[in-house]
């Protein structure tokens, strides 16, 4: 029997091959198989020229205006838009697919979750010193503004002469001016959250924020969040290279976890709706409306899964598909499970949250590893220092660590 000898060797690829293969592949395949990767593995060259062909008719069709009830203008873009995505698809079939590159520049990691008190600020202040410990610059930046203490974390005062609210008030121009040097490597852009209101920033305010975090000059920037859903938290976690979700083992945190992934999804989407992407194209007017209403309950039922959300743009207009699963491909949350005593207690949480996120939201979220639960650190009374700080060769360093690698940063 023939046996097609070029598939697409999806194993072998890195993230950023694994979505732009994904991307291109929304050009010729409906969602569910976008997501599917046993799908994405068997497409070979008869498949591909097979789809290609025939979706090109349709669109041709279109554009010289045989079909009725598509635009034009649309369907041109489109048109061109599909030939870069066969030209991709086509070299990676034959198995000449180069490495993407990220972008380069700082590496902004956030560390976030649904709750308070789960270890977010831990993980984050460690996780700032291993990083220096290895000669990065780092920049640790406390974004819960309603309840701000990572420079305590960092073995710092928790009263500190700049914070955030500064650079909100206008009394410092940029970021960098509220920079403070802390003793254990990291250097700290610090949070005050004794003000009323401190934590309902306004949207200019944030997204003047994100800016300047965006342009900050560091290796890595570790953002800890503040343990809620709020569309400012959920901005500030999507803004991350690395988004990491903190739980615990007790089942309000993980169901949690797996809620603030669902929401930071949906906000991505929802983001797209409000046009506050840098899109490459105008959002259709329509399509806004249908990514509304499957994002936003607003006393209706929203969509129950990623692929039902996108089988209702497609049927809107299939030419918006590629656009709408570009801002959800690239979303790959990971989750860290914290005080848990073992590899294997953690791993249940890790797993049922991932096949959750998988069936659910078609999302894959990585599990780079798990933190043990530390006395040193539960009855810190007297040492404000990180314990990584403490013990840089000790179990927590090596957990982090391990992280860090499986990871990729
Ligand atoms: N792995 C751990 N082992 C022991 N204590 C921990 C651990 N992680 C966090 N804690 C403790 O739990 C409390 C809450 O942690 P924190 O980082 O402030 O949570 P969050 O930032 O999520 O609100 C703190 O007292 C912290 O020292
Ligand atoms: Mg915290």
């Amino acid at each position: 029997m023939y046996q097609a000898l070029s598939m697409l060797p999806i194993k072998s690829y890195s993230q950023n091959q694994f979505a732009a293969v994904q991307e291109a592949c929304a050009y010729f395949f409906p969602p569910k198989q976008i997501f599917d990767i046993s799908f994405l593995r068997n497409i070979d060259r008869s498949i591909l020229d097979d789809v290609c062909l025939r979706k090109k008719k349709q669109v041709q069709r279109i554009i010289k205006g045989r079909k009725q009830g598509g635009s034009q203008d649309k369907a041109i873009y489109y048109h061109e838009k599909m030939r870069q995505a066969y030209v991709l698809l086509s070299s990676a079939v034959n198995g000449d697919f180069p490495e993407i590159k990220s972008d380069s520049g700082p590496k902004i990691i956030a560390v976030g979750g649904s709750k308070g008190g789960i270890g977010k600020s831990m993980f984050a202040a460690n996780v700032s010193v291993f990083l220096a410990q290895k000669g990065f610059s780092v920049i640790a930046m406390d974004l819960d503004l309603g309840g701000a203490n990572l420079a305590l974390y960092l073995g710092e005062k928790y009263i500190l002469d700049r914070t955030i609210n500064d650079f909100l008030k206008k009394k410092y121009p940029s970021l960098e001016d509220i920079i403070i040097d802390s003793s254990y490597g990291p250097k700290i852009i610090g949070g005050d959250s004794s003000e009323l209101g401190a934590a309902n920033i306004h949207h200019a305010q944030k997204m003047k924020l994100i800016r300047a975090i965006k342009g900050l000059d560091a290796d890595f920037i570790i953002l800890d969040l503040g343990g809620d859903t709020s569309f400012n938290m959920l901005d500030f976690f999507l803004l991350a290279d690395h988004g990491l979700v903190i739980t615990t083992r007790d089942s309000a945190s993980y169901i949690g976890s797996y809620q603030f992934i669902k929401t930071a999804l949906y906000r991505k989407i929802n983001r797209l709706a409000d046009h506050l992407d840098d899109a490459e194209r105008d959002l259709d007017p329509q399509l806004s409306t249908v990514l509304k209403k499957c994002t936003v309950a607003n006393g209706q039922p929203m969509s129950q899964t990623i692929v039902s959300l996108l089988d209702r743009v497609a049927e809107n207009d299939p030419f918006d598909l590629p656009q709408v699963l570009k801002s959800i491909i690239g979303f790959k949350p990971h989750l860290i499970v914290n005080r848990a005593p073992s590899l294997l207690q953690a791993n249940q949480v890790a797993h049922t949250i991932s096949d959750l996120a998988k069936r659910y939201l078609s999302v894959r979220i990585g599990c780079p590893g798990h933190i043990n639960k530390y006395p040193e650190i539960e009855d810190n009374l007297s040492n404000n220092a990180p314990l990584v700080a403490r013990d840089p060769d000790g179990k927590l360093a090596g957990e982090i660590s391990v992280i860090v690698t499986n990871i990729g940063l």
